[in-house]
């Protein structure tokens, strides 16, 4: 069974992805708002991400037969200054949840929870990801400065990611 205080720590990090999620989904929005929409859809697919980063938390907290609790956050912000403020701002997000996901190892670890240590290895390697991600669409966009053709190229390319779900599974 998962000891109480990896359980809160496991709550609190539910929260943060769902927040994760609402916050691409308002970028989503806002990058269809100023005509991207294969940025949009980058962001979109960040969010289903962000879903199932919190379901696997949620799962592994009922498996561990523990209580995963729905907790409230803060709505995200709505509006940014173009393409590379957004992604600018989904790198800086990105580091912070790499923050929170080495806390949360750093209990379980402290804990001597090795079930959850072994479950947030995925988490410390898809943040890797995250952040690599990101940080390439930044370079893109900064190489790209101000020309319009190349902004409308990057759309195009951002416009053909595909989700692709992970394996189910705690450990997955
Ligand atoms: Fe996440
Ligand atoms: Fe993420």
């Amino acid at each position: 069974m998962i000891g109480k205080k990896m359980q809160e720590a496991f709550n609190n990090q539910i929260a943060a992805e769902f927040f994760s999620a609402h916050l691409y989904l308002a970028m989503a929005a806002y990058l269809q708002s100023i005509d991207l929409p294969g940025f949009a859809h980058w962001m979109r697919i960040q969010y289903q991400e962000e879903v199932v980063h919190g379901m696997k938390m949620f799962d592994f907290v009922i498996e561990r037969d523990g209580r995963a609790l729905v907790k409230a956050f803060d709505a995200p912000q709505a509006e940014w200054k173009g393409p590379l403020s957004v992604i600018e701002a989904v790198y800086e997000h990105e580091q912070k949840v790499t923050g929170l996901i080495y806390n949360l190892l750093d209990i379980a670890q402290s804990e001597k929870d090795h079930a959850s240590v072994i479950f947030l290895q995925w988490f410390v390697n898809e943040q890797v990801e995250e952040e690599a991600s990101a940080k390439q669409i930044v370079q893109q966009l900064k190489l790209i400065g101000d020309s319009r053709a190349g902004l409308f190229q990057l759309d195009r390319e951002l416009g053909l990611r595909v989700f692709t779900p992970p394996a189910a599974g705690a450990g997955a």
